[in-house]
């Protein structure tokens, strides 16, 4: 009885094997003659119930139906594939250019950033870092601005309107503000650059920005001079802009330095002989600088006369343009890919 029934099961599967075309027919094919729940399957779990001589029986000849079966079926599916495939189509060509990644870019200020950072540390200086939402006290008190004085009207600030008690915070004006966060913790000699993003409250233009970056330098030791700065600075600008650097100094006023100075670099484009870059003046100017005044070393918890120390600030925001070419500010901050890509 069961090995009649296994024998039209293979009539009716070789049968039905004969019509299946292609991998999806024959898949469900193999599923419904092979399958787990096939009734063949089915069948053949059942001869545990049999007598021992027909269990015999019925498993050789369940044996040789699944070959049989199984062999039909590999045959069809490889006659069926071989017929049903374009090979000239299917074959891979592995001399083509693969397709590439976009990885990603790192933005023009980033690698300004980079690059200054480079230089800096081959003089031996360290890179430090502050937050960017400061207190009143870091950004202006402790460097020596009176309360109340024109002097605060400089740096148009951002201010946050929540107050802790009696203190004031603000998105820092300048980096100068982390000059006494790092000497509280810090004891000279010591030479840093302190690089960060800054806020000014602005109107906006191809050269004006609320948001941009700037870097901090300061050194400060026992014996540190103005001629210390001058030399830092043509150091790092010859090596920056790649070609010999003048820098020239302009009296100017910074309530935390004493002297102070805007500084100039000869013009990268021209070597100082004029040209439209410098507006034929042949320099550049590129930001303030000065000895740090001792009330500020004071407000950093040294003793007052006993340390001597120089500090600039400038634009690294306006390096990046300069370098890059870069004509308007708005670019650096407009997250359009366009432009990034382009570095
Ligand atoms: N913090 C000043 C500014 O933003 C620049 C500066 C830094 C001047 C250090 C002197 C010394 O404009």
């Amino acid at each position: 009885m069961m090995l009649e029934r296994l024998e039209a099961i293979k009539k009716e599967a070789l049968e039905s094997l004969a019509q299946a075309k292609g991998e999806v027919v024959l898949r469900a094919w193999e599923t419904k003659y092979l399958g787990r729940k096939s009734e063949f399957n089915t069948l053949l779990r059942g001869v545990k119930e049999l007598s021992a001589e027909e269990r015999k029986a019925v498993g050789a000849k369940g044996n040789a139906v699944k070959h049989e079966l199984y062999r039909a079926f590999e045959t069809a599916r490889t006659t069926s594939h071989a017929a049903t495939t374009d090979w000239e189509a299917e074959r891979i060509d592995v001399t083509l250019p693969g397709v590439g990644r976009v990885a990603g870019y790192l933005h023009p200020i980033t690698l300004i950033e980079e690059e200054i950072e480079d230089i800096f540390f081959s003089m031996g200086f360290s890179v430090a870092d502050g937050p960017e939402v400061e207190s009143e006290w870091y950004n202006f008190d402790a460097l020596n601005f009176p309360p109340d004085h024109p002097a605060r009207d400089m740096q148009d600030a951002f201010w946050l309107t929540e107050t802790w008690g009696k203190k004031k915070y603000l998105p820092r004006t300048h980096t100068s503000s982390v000059q006494v966060r790092y000497m509280e913790t810090h004891k000279p000699p010591f030479q840093i650059i302190i690089p960060g993003r800054i806020f000014r409250n602005e109107a906006t233009d191809a050269s004006h920005e609320h948001t941009f970056h700037q870097f901090e330098c300061l050194v400060v030791g026992d014996d540190i001079s103005v001629a210390n700065f001058k030399s830092v600075a043509e150091v790092f600008f010859t090596a920056f802009f790649e070609k010999k650097t003048e820098v020239r100094l302009r009296p100017s006023f910074f309530p935390f330095t004493e002297p102070s100075f805007e500084f100039d670099v000869s013009c990268m484009l021209c070597g100082g002989a004029g040209c439209p870059v410098c507006k034929g003046t042949g320099w550049l100017e590129i930001g303030g600088a000065g000895m740090v005044h001792q009330n500020v070393f004071v407000a950093a918890g040294y003793p007052r006369g006993r340390y001597q120390g120089f500090a600039w600030g400038f634009g690294l925001t306006r390096l990046a343009m300069m370098k890059y070419r870069i004509s308007d500010i708005r670019l650096l901050m407009s997250g359009d890919l366009r432009f990034i890509q382009q570095f």
